[in-house]
């Protein structure tokens, strides 16, 4: 864990299925851009797409998100990939699409594949690389969701691994590349004076909330064949409550974390219809894409249980949704209160016995509440917060970490085939069974019937609007 980049040969060429798609121009193209502005990038970028594109169109367009996301554009580093940038349009069930590819690859011997597309096609495209012999000594990033279920997911593993190595698959999940999630692991491991508190005997309960004010807007056709649960619950969320939830790793080395994150996996008991609030939001069916009678949940929250030594009998609240008041990702760990009620504000409602609260996104930091007396002769207080915000800038985006760290083989900040099979058996059972979406008012914190699952902690923290951090 010390170094993390315990990197091995480089990948010398990185393809790319679904370089006209969403995710790339949002994405990757910005990510690469600042590769190649760091030197970090000097390998070909052979795009691979369905559109009868041009290799100019393809230029144009790697232009176009580069200076979307970036305000003053280093016209060289942007040439430099630019001039990297080759195209290979064809679909991808015809095996025409692979040797042209393999043409364009000349002779590189460790392309990185990256799947950037649709996750029905991931198996195809996958088939297709083994079956032009593209598969060898390559690597393969696939984005997720990694399957839509437990059944699928297996099945992909396993035609995965027939075509590649363990060591050779990056299951990515931009969110193990945030520095703030990264920090997780860090501060609860990095410090001695957490663990004391840091199970059942002092939590009462944990909640995550991922919420953003933004609509599926171009994603529709995405999105229903996803939901919340499969978008960002099975993966962000629960890698969140992994990080939270595990014991220390063992030795230094990712091979422990991952170890030990796949146990709490393992230990989270499968949810049940009853665990579950799903909500759409008024308006989606009306969004390009979505079907006019879709019951695709845009909102979901729902109860866990851990049942491990450390966990057992605490609850874990995890919630998100699309159009809510605030983009904000945000962790909060209610401590049990004191003993016994001794002063004269301990039976009141005002504030929560302390907590320990993580900010994840935007902003990064640590808040510790502790109750603090006000002045005066009266024994009454308020929650006061030790808060520890991150202010650094500069370090690499999700993005651009995730994709020079799986060029160079180093799979410590990826998603490993135990803990996403793991991960789906926990939801396999609500996305097989459960209640109706119920629709709730964009702008909103969701449907209600989110508030009663929650209702016996106090409620949901909502997290705190950015503004006012600033
Ligand atoms: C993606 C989901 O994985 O994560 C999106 O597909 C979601 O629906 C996004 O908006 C959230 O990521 P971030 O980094 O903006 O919090």
């Amino acid at each position: 864990m010390g170094d993390r980049r315990g990197c091995e040969e480089d990948s010398d060429a990185l393809v790319l299925f679904g370089v006209t798609g969403d995710l790339a121009h949002k994405m990757i193209f910005p990510a690469l851009y600042a590769m190649a502005k760091r030197g970090m990038l000097r390998t070909p970028v052979v795009g691979v797409a369905s559109s009868p594109w041009t290799l100019d169109d393809l230029r144009k367009r790697a232009t176009d998100s580069v200076r979307r996301v970036t305000k003053t554009v280093d016209r060289r580093a942007l040439e430099r990939l630019i001039a990297l940038l080759r195209y290979v349009p064809g679909d991808y069930n015809d095996p025409g699409t692979f040797a042209a590819l393999q043409r364009a690859l000349g002779g590189a011997r460790r392309p990185a594949h990256y799947l950037a597309i649709p996750p029905t096609l991931f198996p195809t495209v996958i088939r297709g690389l083994g079956a032009a012999g593209l598969g060898h000594g390559a690597r393969v990033i696939v984005e997720k969701p990694f399957g839509r279920d437990l059944a699928s997911a297996r099945e992909l593993n396993r035609m995965a691994l027939s075509v590649f190595p363990e060591d050779s698959i990056f299951r990515i999940d931009h969110y193990l590349g945030k520095e703030a999630i990264m920090n997780i692991l860090y501060f609860r491991f990095a410090n001695s004076f957490l663990e004391p508190f840091w199970n059942r005997n002092c939590v009462s309960s944990v909640q995550i909330t991922l919420s953003e004010e933004i609509g599926v807007g171009t994603r529709g056709a995405f999105y229903e064949s996803a939901g919340c649960l499969r978008d960002v619950v099975q993966n962000h969320l629960f890698q969140i409550v992994a990080l939270l939830a595990m014991e220390p790793p063992a030795f230094r080395g990712y091979g422990a974390v991952h170890g030990e994150k796949a146990k709490v996996f393992q230990a989270m008991r499968p949810l049940a219809p009853v665990d579950l609030v799903r909500g759409q939001y008024q308006g989606y069916r009306r969004e390009p894409g979505v079907a006019k009678q879709s019951d695709v949940e845009t909102f979901c929250a729902l109860k866990l249980h851990i049942d491990s030594w450390r966990w057992e009998g605490v609850p874990w609240y995890l919630r998100s949704g699309k159009r809510l008041p605030e983009s904000a990702v945000e962790v909060l760990v209610q401590l049990k209160p004191p003993p016994q009620r001794l002063f004269a504000d301990s039976d009141s409602t005002d504030g929560r016995a302390n907590y320990v609260r993580f900010r994840l996104s935007p902003s990064s930091a640590v808040a510790l509440a502790a109750r603090v007396k006000r002045v005066g002769k009266e024994f009454i207080g308020d929650q006061h917060e030790l808060y520890m915000q991150d202010h650094q800038t500069g370090s690499e985006a999700p993005y651009e970490r995730l994709l020079a760290d799986a060029m160079c083989g180093d799979g410590a900040l990826f998603a490993r085939e135990d803990s996403i099979e793991a991960a789906w058996a926990v939801v396999d059972p609500i996305l097989k069974k459960h209640r109706r979406a119920i629709p709730y008012r964009p702008g909103g914190w969701g449907p209600k019937q989110a508030d009663a699952l929650i209702a016996a902690e106090g409620g949901w923290h909502n997290p705190t609007p950015e503004k006012a951090l600033a």
